[in-house]
């Protein structure tokens, strides 16, 4: 079959990658893709958010499967505009997408159906949130509603800056309008996890556990970003902490979207934080996080594409879902200077070093063609993956996997994976 995958990161390339292992697919286009992804498919240059070029060019080349990997096409409806067209798609449609689309909406989702999370108030208007504010414990936590790229979270320690925090999300706008709705949540401590899930509606089967590291430097210091690294699996994800929320957030979320006729199909991505009450969600993605995919998808070991067919066919009941029984890391290599602002357009050596293995990966994020050569064109732009028998041994992997690479201004955090020292 001919599949098409929409999106141009490193997730997308860990998608592609395992798509292409698949008996089941003949041909791989990507649009738009990267240069890592155009040696494994056929890139377009077509936006994710083209919809009506995605259209035209899937019904053109007679695309089996399109494959939705980021947000912003899901939560505009790529998908319902796909299946309009008559053309198979994985992903969940524009109603179920509002998931990850307005966290108001998924915050009274789980109070609707009381699956554990953050007490929160939401807020329409700043001078409700300011008055809000006054009586409030710090530290607190700000979210916009709508999808900021990961952004729209300030943690405020006190009045003064919840106060600033309310200004720049709700006034200044500086996330346009998903700054329109204000979360205010209680601030939770513990350790974060992320579990990944393949959904068809009805029944949900999870993936092995992973966890990101989200702010831009060594010791979880500086601002946040994309993710600057993962491991999987987290050693703190027991079989107690999978037993709870199985019970009480997994099958809960994916019926509570199917009683509010909003039938959920393709990936729930579980942000958890560990609390000492017990696990407590953080936030819903509908789509494999990145860079959790790098960590979770070398490790599966189903047909990818199988799995996918049987979300949309909801037939997931059937599917044995298997993981290898090996850790792995992703160290990203970013450009100096991300997320804040960092040059592009270096060339890249080394990457021939990665041919023919099958326990080290180099997933692309941010490259594409300059002539001959591959060259950095984004903040995040390689993911070095590596498998290995313990999480130890396949974060040495990726590191020693990360020298092979050089390029002007790469950067990455020395510390990935390191916590699972004090597991
Ligand atoms: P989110 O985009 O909702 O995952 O939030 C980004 C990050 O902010 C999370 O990964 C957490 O580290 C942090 N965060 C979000 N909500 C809370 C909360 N209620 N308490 C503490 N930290 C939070
Ligand atoms: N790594 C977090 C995300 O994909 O949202």
């Amino acid at each position: 079959m001919k599949i098409l995958i929409v999106g141009s990161g490193g997730r997308e390339h860990a998608i592609a990658h395992s798509a292409s292992k698949s008996k089941r697919v003949d041909k791989i286009y990507c649009a738009p893709g990267n240069a890592g992804i155009g040696m494994i498919a056929e890139c377009v240059p077509i936006g994710a958010m083209e919809f009506d070029r995605i259209v035209d060019f899937a019904r053109e080349k007679e695309i089996d499967l399109t494959v939705v990997g980021m947000d912003d096409p899901l939560v505009g409806g790529l998908v319902d505009r796909l299946e309009e067209a008559g053309l198979r798609a994985f992903g969940p449609r524009k109603n179920a997408a509002i998931l990850e689309g307005s966290k108001a909406f998924s915050k009274e989702l789980m109070k609707k159906y009381h699956i554990p999370t953050a007490a929160y108030e939401i807020f329409d208007s700043p001078g409700d949130a300011y008055a809000y504010l006054e009586s409030a414990e710090f530290p607190i936590v700000l979210k916009a509603d709508g999808l900021a790229l990961g952004k729209g979270v300030l943690i405020c320690q006190n009045l003064e800056e919840a106060r600033d925090g309310v200004r720049t999300i709700m006034e200044d706008k500086q996330f346009g309008t998903a700054g329109n709705r204000l979360v205010i949540e209680e601030f939770m401590t513990g350790r974060e996890v992320s579990v990944l899930s393949f959904v068809d509606g009805a029944a949900i089967k999870t993936m092995t556990s992973a966890q990101d590291h989200k702010r831009a430097g060594d010791g979880d210091a500086g601002p946040n970003t994309g993710g600057m690294g993962t491991f999987s699996p987290s050693p703190f994800y027991t079989e107690e902490i999978d037993a709870y929320c199985r019970k009480y957030i997994y099958q809960p979320t994916v019926d509570a979207m199917a009683a509010e006729g909003r039938e959920f199909k393709g990936i729930i991505f579980f942000g958890l934080m560990l609390t000492e009450k017990g696990p407590r969600v953080l936030e819903y993605n509908v789509r494999f996080g990145d860079p959790e995919a790098q960590v979770v998808l070398p490790r599966m070991k189903n047909d990818l594409i199988e799995v996918m067919e049987a979300c949309i066919d909801g037939t997931l009941d059937k599917i044995d879902l298997q993981f290898e029984d090996n850790a792995a890391v992703c160290v990203v290599l970013a450009s100096r200077g991300y997320p804040v602002s960092y040059e592009k357009g270096f060339v890249i050596h080394g990457l021939e070093r990665f041919e023919g293995q099958d326990s080290r990966f180099c997933f692309h994020a941010g490259t594409r063609y300059s002539g001959e050569d591959i060259v950095t064109n984004g903040g995040r732009v390689l993911g070095i993956t590596a498998t290995g028998g313990s999480l130890g041994e396949a974060r040495k992997n990726a590191y020693d996997a990360t020298q092979w690479i050089t390029f002007e201004n790469k950067y990455m955090r020395s510390d990935i994976g390191k916590a699972i020292d004090e597991a």
